[in-house]
């Protein structure tokens, strides 16, 4: 049956992923020169992988190899047999291209109907995919793993929210795959035209593609009625599906180890860390055909903790952040997600924020703009000022919104404004 999550002990798993981590470096080595030169310049060839622990010799792949490799360099197969093509924006300078073969896109609809199914979905459900279709990873690859697990697919992307909200209402979908920050601006509609969005048959969602907090997913299942499940991934290593929270334990995302090697190292030591400590996720593919990666460094961070309802299966924390949306302020480091679970603790606001950073007069500044629910109070502002200084240490200056004021994003939402 599509979807079905491989019935594994620890040691089978570990033995198959030997195997195929042998087969990967010699398809990289062999077949894609950027990858020949850096083994060669670490002193490394793929026969002197031994054990699992070994990988640890071979270098990593940043996203800038793939930049200056742009657009298929990375490629380890002609381009004529690759039958798709993804690309991430990026902030700066050139799209990240990402490729897959056939076989490299039926492995990710299997993994993403496996993902489904970990998040609780059944063959036959109806599936809303309100992540964006096109170059982005999310709506393609929802898509291909609702059908393969024998779902009904409502491929609507992002955007006219409105009609998303009335298409909802109408259909009745069980599940939604969609960016949380995009799910509460449908909430909000759904405020808006009087739906209560416990009366739409929606019973699960599939939120991933950027950061969120534990105080998110409760205030997004208390508002709504549905269960929250976090889905992880990123272009680079397939797109989403890497990793899925299980919908029985709600306890952070089992890696489909099957597929990948995960290891978490140090970032600034590039040391492989030991279950359990926090550090830099960083992802080897394992049957990859068009683009193999090789010790991806993600930037994302996170700690491996041992699997709970897939034993087999080790689980990543929620990402709590990336080593690069990190903010420095007045030499304090600061996470957007930390705010937010503050603004989640003050009653009054919602969680609509942007972390503007400035430098008046030479020194930094963090203002956090962020929508009341309802009128705004000064009062929300200071019980937030006062409980960002107390729990992270910086003087931050808190403006309240009206509801609505900032801009909404379609997809990922833009957490830092940096203006320094
Ligand atoms: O965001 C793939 C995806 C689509 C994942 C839909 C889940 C759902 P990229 O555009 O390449 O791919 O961005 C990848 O987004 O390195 C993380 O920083 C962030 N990210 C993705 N999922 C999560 C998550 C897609 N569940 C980058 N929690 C990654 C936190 C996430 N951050």
């Amino acid at each position: 049956m599509s979807g079905e999550i491989p019935d594994l002990s620890r040691d089978e798993l570990e033995a198959l992923q030997l195997e195929r981590l042998r087969a990967t470096l010699h398809a990289a080595y062999h077949k894609v020169p950027h990858h020949r030169d850096a083994f060669d310049r670490a002193g490394i060839h793929p026969d002197n992988l031994e054990t699992l622990a070994d990988l640890a010799r071979f270098p990593f792949t940043a996203k800038d190899d793939l930049r200056a490799n742009y657009p298929f360099g990375m490629f380890a197969v002609p381009r004529s047999e690759v039958s798709r093509i993804h690309a991430s924006s990026g902030t700066t300078g050139k799209a990240t291209v990402v490729g897959y073969t056939s076989t490299d896109i039926a492995n990710w609809a299997e993994l993403m109907a496996r993902s489904i199914r970990a998040a609780g979905g059944h063959p036959g459900d109806l599936v809303h995919v309100a992540y964006g279709y096109g170059l982005f990873t999310g709506g393609l690859g929802a898509h291909y793993g609702a059908e393969r697990l024998g779902c009904t697919v409502v491929p609507i992307s992002g955007g006219m929210t409105a009609r998303q909200v009335q298409l909802i209402n109408d259909f009745g979908p069980r599940v939604i795959m969609v960016t949380p920050s995009y799910f509460l601006a449908l909430l909000d509609e759904m405020d808006a035209q009087g739906i209560d969005p416990r009366t739409t048959g929606l019973e699960i969602g599939i939120f991933g593609a950027e950061p969120w907090t534990d105080e998110m997913r409760q205030s997004i299942q208390e508002r709504s009625g549905i269960r929250a499940v976090d889905i992880y991934g990123l272009s680079e290593v397939m797109g989403p599906g890497v990793s899925q929270e299980a919908n029985s334990t709600q306890d952070g995302l089992h890696v489909w180890e099957d597929h990948f090697v995960v290891e978490v190292i140090d970032p600034v030591t590039h040391e492989v860390l030991p279950d359990g400590e926090e550090g830099e996720l960083v992802f080897t593919s394992l049957t990859k055909e068009a683009m193999p990666v090789i010790r991806y460094r993600t930037r994302d961070l996170s700690r491996l903790l041992p699997g709970t309802a897939y034993p087999a299966f080790r689980r990543m924390q929620k990402v709590t952040g990336r080593t690069d949306d990190m903010m420095i302020v007045r030499g304090s480091n600061i996470f957007p997600t930390q705010i937010e679970e503050l603004i989640l603790t003050v009653e009054g606001l919602a969680p609509h924020y942007l972390c503007v950073l400035t430098r008046p007069g030479n020194m930094d500044r963090l203002t956090v703009q962020v929508e009341a629910a309802d009128a705004p109070h000064p009062d929300l502002a200071r019980t937030l000022e006062a409980r960002i200084k107390a729990r992270v240490g910086v003087s931050a200056v808190v403006e309240v919104v009206a509801p609505h004021a900032l801009e909404r994003s379609l997809g990922k939402a833009k957490r830092i404004s940096d203006q320094r």
